[in-house]
C-alpha cells in the first residue's frame, strides 16, 4: 500500500500532476531554483541546462521534469535507463531531438556502460560520434545534434557513475514533504476529483503518507472507496482513520513491510548492526524495495542509524513497535 513505486492503478495520478511551476507544491527551495534556471534560460534564448533530480520514488521528480518541459515550450521525449539496450537505441532517439527538446532518461543510474559513453558528446558537445566500417578501415564520424537538455532521474545517486554526473549543471535532490505541504496536495487532489471531504480527515491521510506526494493519493482512493461503501461517502478524521487502520498503515505511515524490517533487525539481530541485503533476505523482500523506499523513510524518522557494519535499531524503533529497549549493552554502541 505505501510502495512509492507507481502501480497501474495510479496512472489516474497523471491527470493531477502539476503543470506549471506555480502548481507545484513543496519543494521550495528546489522550486526556486528551477525558476531561476528557467528565467536564466529564456532570457539567453538558450536550451535549459542538463538537470538531475534525484530522491526517493514518488516524490515528484517525473512531475518536475514535465514542469520544466512545459515552462520552457518544449516537447519532452521520455525513456529510461533500462529502456536503451543498444548503442543504436540511443543514437535513434538522439537523430530525432529538435532544437530545446528535453530527452527525460528515468532510472538513469541504470543506463550501460557503453551507452553512457554515447552520450557524453552528446550532452556536452551536443554532437554524436558513429564508428563507419570494420577494423583497420573503421573510421568515425560526428554527427552535430541540435542543442537539447537532457533530464535524469534516479532514486540512487551513489550509482550514477561521476562521470555522468558530471555532466549535469543543476542537480536537485528531492525531499520528503512536510505536513502542510501534504495536506495541500491532498487537498488540491480531493478537490480535483470532486471527493467530498473534512479538513481533518485530508490531515489525517496526509499524515500518514509518509511524506510522499504518490502515497497520499493512493491513501486518498482507498480512504474514498472505503467511506463510499462503509459510510456516506465524506472523508472525515474517523473514516479516515478507520480505513487506514485497515490497510494496516500507522500513525507515522508504516506499512507491514517497514514494521517487519525493523521487528526482524531487533528480534533476529538484536538490534544490528546487520546489512540491509541480510534483512531483505531474511523477510524476502526485494532489497531494491528496501534500500529504496523503507530505509530513506525509517532514517527519515530517525528509526534507523546507518553505521559501517550496517543498520542499527534506534529506541524510538523500539518504542514505536512496543518493545523494551535493552538499556545496558545496547547504549555505548550507539554513541
Ligand atoms: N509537488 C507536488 N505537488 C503536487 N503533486 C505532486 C507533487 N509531486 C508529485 N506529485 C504527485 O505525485 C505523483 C508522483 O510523482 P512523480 O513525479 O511520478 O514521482 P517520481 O517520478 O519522483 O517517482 C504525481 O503523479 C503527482 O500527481
Ligand atoms: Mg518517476
Amino acid at each position: 500500500m505505501i510502495s512509492p513505486e507507481a502501480k497501474p492503478d495510479d496512472r489516474l495520478d497523471q491527470t493531477l500532476r502539476p503543470t506549471s511551476l506555480a502548481d507545484v507544491i513543496g519543494q521550495d527551495q528546489v522550486r526556486e531554483n528551477l525558476s531561476i534556471l528557467i528565467d536564466a534560460a529564456k532570457q539567453r534564448n538558450e536550451s535549459l541546462d542538463h538537470v538531475l533530480f534525484y530522491g526517493p520514488p514518488g516524490l515528484g521528480k517525473t512531475t518536475l521534469s514535465h514542469v520544466l518541459a512545459n515552462e520552457m515550450g518544449v516537447n519532452i521525449r521520455i525513456t529510461s535507463g533500462p529502456a536503451i539496450e543498444k548503442a543504436g537505441d540511443l543514437a535513434a532517439i538522439l537523430t530525432n531531438l529538435r532544437a530545446g527538446d528535453i530527452l527525460f532518461i528515468d532510472e538513469i543510474h541504470r543506463l550501460g556502460r557503453a551507452i553512457e559513453e554515447i552520450l557524453y558528446p552528446g550532452m556536452e558537445d551536443f554532437a554524436l560520434d558513429i564508428i563507419i566500417g570494420k577494423g583497420p578501415s573503421a573510421r568515425s564520424i560526428r554527427l552535430k545534434l541540435p542543442r537539447f537538455t537532457v533530464i535524469g532521474a534516479t532514486t540512487r545517486l551513489a550509482l550514477v557513475t561521476a562521470p555522468l554526473r558530471a555532466r549535469f549543471g543543476a542537480v536537485y535532490r528531492l525531499d520528503y514533504y512536510d505536513q502542510n505541504s501534504m495536506e495541500k496536495i491532498v487537498q488540491r487532489a480531493s478537490n480535483m476529483l470532486s471527493v467530498p471531504y473534512e479538513i481533518d480527515g485530508i490531515k489525517e491521510i496526509a499524515r500518514r503518507a509518509r511524506g510522499t506526494p504518490r502515497v497520499a493519493l493512493r491513501l486518498l482512493r482507498r480512504v474514498r472507496d472505503f467511506t463510499q461503501v462503509r459510510s456516506n461517502g465524506i472523508v472525515s478524521y474517523q473514516t479516515a482513520i478507520d480505513a487506514l487502520d485497515l490497510l494496516n498503515v500507522d500513525i507515522l505511515g508504516l506499512d507491514e513491510i517497514d514494521r517487519r524490517v525493523i521487528r526482524t533487525i531487533i528480534e533476529k539481530y538484536s538490534g544490528g548492526p546487520v546489512g540491509l541485503s541480510t534483512i531483505a533476505a531474511s523477510i524476502s523482500e526485494e532489497p531494491d524495495t528496501i534500500m529504496d523506499v523503507v530505509e530513506p523513510y525509517l532514517l527519515q524518522l530517525g528509526f534507523l542509524d546507518r553505521t559501517s557494519q550496517g543498520r542499527v535499531a534506534t529506541r524510538i524503533a523500539y518504542e514505536h513497535l512496543g518493545m523494551v529497549y535493552p538499556e545496558d549493552d545496547k547504549q555505548p554502541r550507539l554513541l
